[in-house]
């Protein structure tokens, strides 16, 4: 497939597609209601049967379904738009099928191996991945089923056709946030799904249970932000790689999906767009200076206020939401792509801001005072390139450079194509600072001395260039590699896997590495951190099959666009 084919991929809509029952090569996909899809699947049936034999005949290999995966299920998958084998050559970054006796590159063998000994079973099926099962450390809260953690084991699963176990961690997730949550005498939002949860085994009655975290149990006591951003996002990432629509149409899926939604689109006393945050409410889950408007958040915020517009039936009392979904998308794109963008030019007119202009009018509209504005960032700022800074709030411009979030912008095309290409062009400009040896840094620039007391609170995790605070991390080559894939510059991503691959299975799948090159694995860095295994997985299928790109990003919204004028952050 080529590229441009792979990308235009993504343009297909959930209407689209189910409208034609095409996808892009006029294949015949499976379609959201079960009558339709088995008749689909009986027509297909001859094809489908037919493109088996070939690849049992031919050397490609096939995805290898789940041991749990019954064989009726196997059928509605072989139908699946997610399996490259209709359409397009199997990925030679999956695994082998047991039919085909050849053995692909040992280390995406182990790695497969090993992302399948991480998975957690909950009375018999698989519900999702263990953080990391390093088996020389203490588990403390690595024995769990983290949401975020398991966005990149989803990937892997579902881009090899392996769906089941993403259907049942999002069924999961969903019964969780139905609990009744308390922290004290506190009774969380409705909407608010775990950070992470567990599956308590009982062996003397032979009962399992589930246990889960909603943030009471977390260093700080924060409640995670992104995990209901995420568990959207691979909704759709589900139905959008399945062609399964009837997991998202399930009443509890929509219901799920509005309790999010009324938690993020609640009015306050908000002037802002963006979504206000406690420290600590994401990825980065401790003390960091990330409170406030962290742009790691308003990504996914965007991100996910765009699939769950694709996937919220207006009948199934999502209509309202809807129309509030449409209405933030276009504020908050106007004010992430004005005022978290610096470049050479922006930060030019930042250096030279005049302070306390009280008007309607004033270019400096948060009062930003320029001595506050830290020297490292000019040395920094390339003239070609840019990047949305880590925070904006009053008075207050965090000019750190967060990955997730410049990422995830990227592919949510909240960044217009032109400011998406500027953050790779600064990701090369400033590759020895952003890459170094070993991809990829979560921050830059680390903090120090007294900076690192006063932000941090003296946080013996993240010192400098360790952890969060300018530490290296392994998973996020699944990011670059897709952010760089939609930019049309794969070769980003070839060179950053290319200083990952001889070390990271080696050294035993680290968490995360240390140092101002990454060179040193992390001095509490877990080992088989599950991630950092479905990670680089990701990243390798993604660049051998691009069209898988599409599961994880979505085109620019050309209808959504704000009408940018002079005025128009005050009246839009
Ligand atoms: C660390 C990371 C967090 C992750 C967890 C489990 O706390 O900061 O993002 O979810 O480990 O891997």
């Amino acid at each position: 497939m080529s590229f441009a084919n792979a990308l235009a991929l993504d343009t297909s809509d959930r209407e689209q597609l189910s409208a034609r029952g095409l996808d892009q090569s006029g294949v015949a996909v499976a379609l959201a209601k079960p009558i339709k899809a088995m008749r689909l699947i009986d027509s297909q049936r001859s094809l489908d049967e037919k493109a088996l034999s070939d690849l049992i005949s031919s050397p490609r290999p096939a995805p290898r379904p789940l041991e749990t995966v019954k064989s009726s299920e196997c059928l509605e998958a072989l139908a699946s738009p997610s399996l490259r084998m209709i359409a397009g050559p199997a990925s030679a970054a999956t695994p082998r099928s047991p039919l085909h006796p050849y053995e692909p590159n040992p280390m995406i063998a182990e790695a497969w191996d090993s992302l399948r000994k991480s998975l957690v079973y909950f009375r018999g099926k698989p519900v999702g991945t263990i953080a990391a099962l390093d088996p020389n450390e203490e588990a403390l809260n690595y024995n769990q089923v983290f949401v975020r953690d398991f966005v990149p084991s989803a990937l892997a699963f579902l881009m090899n056709g392996e769906a089941e176990v993403v259907k049942n961690f999002l069924l999961k997730a969903l019964r969780l946030q139905a609990w009744e949550k308390r922290v004290d005498c506190f009774t969380l939002g409705e909407g608010v799904m775990p950070a992470s949860f567990k599956v308590m085994q009982d062996p003397v009655r032979g009962t399992e249970t589930m246990l889960a975290d909603f943030g009471e149990a977390a260093i700080g006591r924060v409640a995670p932000v992104d995990s209901g951003f995420w568990w959207i996002i691979l909704l759709r990432a589900y139905t959008k790689s399945t062609g399964d629509f009837t997991l998202a149409e399930m009443p509890d899926c929509q219901r799920g999906m509005r309790l999010i939604l009324s938690l993020c689109l609640a009015e306050g006393f908000d002037t802002f767009p963006t979504l206000l945050c406690a420290d600590g409410c994401c990825m980065i889950d401790r003390r960091m200076g990330i409170y406030g408007y962290p742009i790691e958040i308003q990504s996914l915020f965007f991100m996910a206020l765009r699939c769950a517009k694709t996937l919220l039936k207006p009948e199934l009392g999502g209509k309202e939401f809807i129309e509030r979904i449409e209405k933030r998308l276009v504020a908050l794109s106007y004010h992430i792509r004005t005022y978290f963008w610096l470049d050479f030019q922006n930060l030019n007119n930042i250096y030279r801001y005049k302070t306390e202009e009280y008007s309607h009018t004033a270019v400096n509209k948060f009062n930003v005072i320029p001595d506050s504005i830290p020297d490292w960032v000019f040395d920094f700022m390339p003239m070609k390139g840019g990047y949305f800074i880590g925070n904006v709030s009053p008075a207050r411009m965090d000019f750190r450079w967060f990955l997730i979030g410049n990422c995830v912008a990227i592919l949510s095309s909240i960044a217009t194509p032109e400011q998406a290409s500027a953050i790779m062009d600064l990701v090369e400009a400033r590759w020895a600072d952003l890459v170094g040896e070993m991809p990829l840094k979560i921050s830059y620039p680390a903090m120090d001395a007294e900076e690192w007391v006063i932000v941090t609170g003296c946080d013996p995790k993240n010192t400098r260039w360790s952890y969060h605070n300018g530490g290296t991390w392994p998973v996020l080559l699944w990011m670059l590699t897709a952010a760089s894939i939609k930019t049309g510059r794969p070769q980003i991503a070839r060179r950053a896997i290319e200083l990952a691959e001889p070390r990271l299975c080696k050294e035993g799948w680290p968490e995360y590495y240390d140092g101002k090159l990454g060179r040193y694995v992390g001095k509490q860095a877990r080992k088989f951190q599950t991630w950092s295994i479905a990670g680089y997985l990701v990243a390798k299928m993604l660049l051998e099959d691009p069209s898988h790109l599409g599961m994880i990003s979505l085109e620019e919204d050309r209808k959504g666009k704000p009408v940018i004028t002079r005025s128009a952050s005050w009246t839009c």
